[in-house]
């Protein structure tokens, strides 16, 4: 018997995703490039729905056809390197997809090699992280849409379910799907880092005990702030050090990671004129917390203000950060999908912007309460130009300034940095700014050299003799 589909590169997300693919029916060949990884993988699960290969042409003779294959590998060269390495053994018709982290414009690259030579490439973004994977990832194809209705039967199976509803639909022709997985991980990126704003408050400026911020966070949890980001925060600040008995929080080198999506969110965002400050915000707080030694040395020597309140009343301070940081989330997710959208125009994608927010409620890692209501606003306004200026959202935020703005300058008056929270505020009072000083620069350029302007009064393009 045929296998029904195969999964290459047996890390964590692969095993997961294999063990998800067979809990679900399918009859799954695994491979690895080396093999303590298949050993490791087949003694959990029985060898009738897992079956594993030591050698790439077996692998791929395992397969029914047309044949699926699956790739978990680290996204680069490897993939390259494995694509080269199936090559021999396919036969046209085919289909590869690459469920790692690629960016959109490597798989823009493969996708038109492979179809060249007859097979169909499907680029797949995967969120949910080890537990999304094995139980129910949020999945994002891209590709042809004709390969990708042959694998649906399956994905849309291992796929999170909300509401009955798979988080799996066809995202767009060739890199769409990995690159709405990028920017979902920018998205990951501003969100994350607005709530590490918010914790801060509540930790430096209200000085409340980490249970106690615990404790804010789960309520949180229950109301319009609703998300897995959230959860995992109060789970986290409950985690005591086995050994010390600490917060584990507190143990932790304040030194952020970082493996590249939410930077080529930046890159792709910047090359294309669209406004992610707030995405590219996060990004460089990452930068910055790296400079963990340079941190320590300047803190001796430049102080911040002196005579900082510090009898801020705790519930009413506690409901202006709720407000702050539900905002702050609006204005990062409407960049993230303001991008979706101006990408899409510009690639002629017709990305499904009303469900991409549905594909996001389940599974992946910035699944939030909200989406159901992004998804009906551009359910309502298919054309909607920033979630901003969604009935809904417009009268959240309106109200909800409040908040926001008594956060951003108790914190800027008191020296602590809010990177993200600030760029959230600056983005929608930009926004929403409907004469801009840009008139001034447009005049410095036109001063300096020569490079015109145009009049509010008068068509055409001008040139002034500043001087
Ligand atoms: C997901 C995550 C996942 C991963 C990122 C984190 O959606 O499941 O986004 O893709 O956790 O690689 O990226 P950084 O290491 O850049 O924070």
């Amino acid at each position: 018997m045929f296998n029904t589909i195969g999964v290459i590169g047996l890390g964590v997300m692969g095993s997961n995703i294999a063990l998800n693919m067979a809990s679900k029916g399918e009859q799954v060949a695994v491979y690895n490039y080396t093999r303590d990884l298949t050993d490791q993988l087949i003694a959990k699960l029985d060898r009738q729905s897992l079956n594993p290969y030591y050698e790439i042409q077996e692998f791929v003779q395992s397969l029914e056809t047309p044949r699926k294959i699956f790739l978990m590998v680290t996204a680069g060269k490897p993939i390259d390197s494995v694509i080269h390495s199936l090559l021999p053994h396919l036969e046209a018709g085919d289909i590869i997809m690459d469920g790692g982290n690629s960016h959109y414009e490597d798989t823009e690259r493969r996708y038109d090699e492979l179809k060249a030579k007859g097979i169909q490439y499907l680029g797949i973004g995967i969120s949910g992280g080890e537990v999304g994977a094995l139980k129910g990832p949020s999945i994002m194809p891209g590709g042809d849409k004709e390969a990708y209705e042959k694998v649906a039967p399956i994905l849309t199976k291992i796929a999170a379910q909300v509401e009955g509803v798979p988080c799996c639909i066809y995202i767009g022709p060739k890199g769409a799907g990995h690159f709405v997985k990028m920017v979902h991980n920018g998205i990951e990126y501003a969100d994350m880092q607005l709530i590490a704003e918010a914790y801060t408050f509540l930790r430096e400026k209200l000085l409340l005990e980490v249970h106690e911020i615990a404790d804010i966070f789960e309520t949180w949890n229950k109301g319009e702030l609703k998300s897995y980001l959230i959860e995992i925060t109060a789970e986290i600040l409950r985690k005591k050090d086995e050994v010390t008995g600490l917060p584990l929080i507190d143990l932790i080198l304040d030194k952020a990671g970082q493996k590249g999506t939410g930077k080529w969110t930046s890159m792709q965002a910047i090359d294309n004129g669209i406004p992610a400050s707030i995405i590219t915000e996060s990004l460089f707080a990452r930068y910055i917390s790296a400079l963990k030694e340079e941190r320590v040395n300047a803190e001796k020597i430049l102080t911040g203000p002196k005579n900082v309140e510090q009898n801020l009343d705790k519930n009413e301070w506690i409901d202006y950060i709720r407000q702050a940081l539900y905002m702050g989330k609006v204005c990062a997710y409407s960049q993230g999908f303001t991008q979706y959208k101006m990408t899409s125009e510009l690639f002629s994608w017709d990305l499904p912007l009303e469900n991409i927010a549905l594909i996001f409620r389940g599974g992946c890692i910035i699944r939030a309460e909200f989406l159901n209501v992004i998804s009906e606003s551009y359910q309502a306004q298919p054309n909607l130009a920033n979630l901003l200026i969604s009935p809904y959202f417009a009268e959240k935020l309106i109200d909800y300034q409040i908040g926001l703005r008594k956060v951003v300058c108790e914190g800027i008056n008191s020296g602590i940095s809010f990177p993200c929270l600030s760029s959230s505020l600056t983005y929608y009072d930009s926004y929403r700014t409907g004469n801009s000083n840009a008139n001034l620069l447009q005049a410095q350029r036109d001063y300096f050299g020569a490079h015109t302007y145009q009049r509010r009064d008068l068509a055409g393009v001008y040139h002034t003799n500043w001087k």
